[in-house]
C-alpha cells in the first residue's frame, strides 16, 4: 500500500515534469516563405557581386531572378513550376536565351521544413535564428520580425536580404520571355538541368532534394 508520502512524491514528480515541459522553449522553426514576395538581394559569389530582384509567386507557379552583375550584364532567370526555365538577356545586351528543363519546378513555400536549428547569432547587425538545411544552406532569420536576413550557400555564394516585401507581385506582362527564346533555329539552347550550381542561378544553388513536393 502506497503511503501518503509516496503518493505526494509521485505527485510532486509529475508536477515537475509537467512544469519543465511548459517552460523549456520549443526549438524555433523557420517561417514558411510567403506565397508571394519581392526581395532585393545583394549577392557575393566568390568576390563577384550582383544585385538580384527576386519575385517569388507560388500561386502562379513562377519565380523570377533579375540579376544585375556589378557594372555588367543584366540577366533574367524566369522559372516556371511546369519545369521550364528561361535564362536570357535583352537589348542593349546580346539577345541570348537558354531554355532549361528543371523538372522539379520552383521551390515550395515550406522548402525549409526539416532544417536543423543552430541557435542565435548576430549577422548583418540583426539578431537572427540560424538553421542549416542538409549541408547546402545556412539560413538566417531576424528574431523579431521573422524576415530572412542572410543566406550562405555551401557553394560559397552569400546573399544579403536588403528588402523583403510580402505580397508584392510583378505584373503579368513582365513574365513573358522574349520571342527568341521560342525560336530553336536562332540558337536558343535546350539544356537539361539536373541540379548543381550552373549558370550562377540563385535557386539552382539548391539541390533537387529540397524541391520535394
Ligand atoms: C566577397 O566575398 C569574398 C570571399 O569570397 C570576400 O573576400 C570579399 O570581401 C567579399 N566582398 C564583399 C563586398 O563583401
Ligand atoms: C511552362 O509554362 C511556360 C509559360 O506559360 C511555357 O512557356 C512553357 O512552354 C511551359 N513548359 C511546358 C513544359 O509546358
Ligand atoms: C527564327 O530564326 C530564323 C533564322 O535565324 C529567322 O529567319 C526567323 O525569322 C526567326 N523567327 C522568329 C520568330 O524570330
Amino acid at each position: 500500500m502506497a503511503s501518503a508520502t509516496e503518493v505526494s512524491i509521485i505527485f510532486f514528480l509529475v508536477i515537475v515534469v509537467f512544469v519543465e515541459d511548459c517552460w523549456s522553449d520549443p526549438v524555433p522553426l523557420p517561417g514558411d516563405w510567403p506565397q508571394q514576395f519581392h526581395s532585393v538581394l545583394f549577392i557575393n559569389r566568390s568576390g563577384s557581386l550582383q544585385k538580384t530582384d527576386l519575385w517569388y509567386d507560388w500561386p502562379n507557379g513562377r519565380n523570377f531572378n533579375i540579376i544585375q552583375h556589378q557594372l555588367g550584364v543584366l540577366k533574367y532567370d524566369l522559372e516556371w513550376d511546369n519545369g521550364t526555365s528561361f535564362y536570357y538577356t535583352l537589348d542593349p545586351f546580346d539577345k541570348t536565351c537558354n531554355v532549361i528543363l528543371f523538372e522539379v519546378g520552383i521551390l515550395r513555400p515550406n522548402w525549409l521544413h526539416g532544417a536543423n536549428y543552430l541557435g542565435q547569432e548576430y549577422v548583418d547587425n540583426f539578431l537572427c535564428n540560424v538553421w542549416e538545411k542538409v549541408d547546402f544552406i545556412l539560413y538566417y532569420e531576424d528574431v523579431l520580425t521573422r524576415t530572412p536576413v542572410k543566406w550562405i550557400f555551401s557553394s560559397g555564394m552569400v546573399a544579403h536580404v536588403m528588402t523583403f516585401e510580402v505580397g508584392a507581385v510583378l505584373e503579368d506582362e513582365n513574365w513573358q520571355a522574349p520571342v527568341y527564346c521560342f525560336n530553336e533555329t536562332s540558337g536558343a539552347l535546350l539544356d537539361s538541368q539536373d541540379g548543381g550550381s550552373s549558370h550562377g542561378m540563385l535557386m539552382r544553388e539548391i539541390p533537387l532534394s529540397a524541391y520535394a513536393k
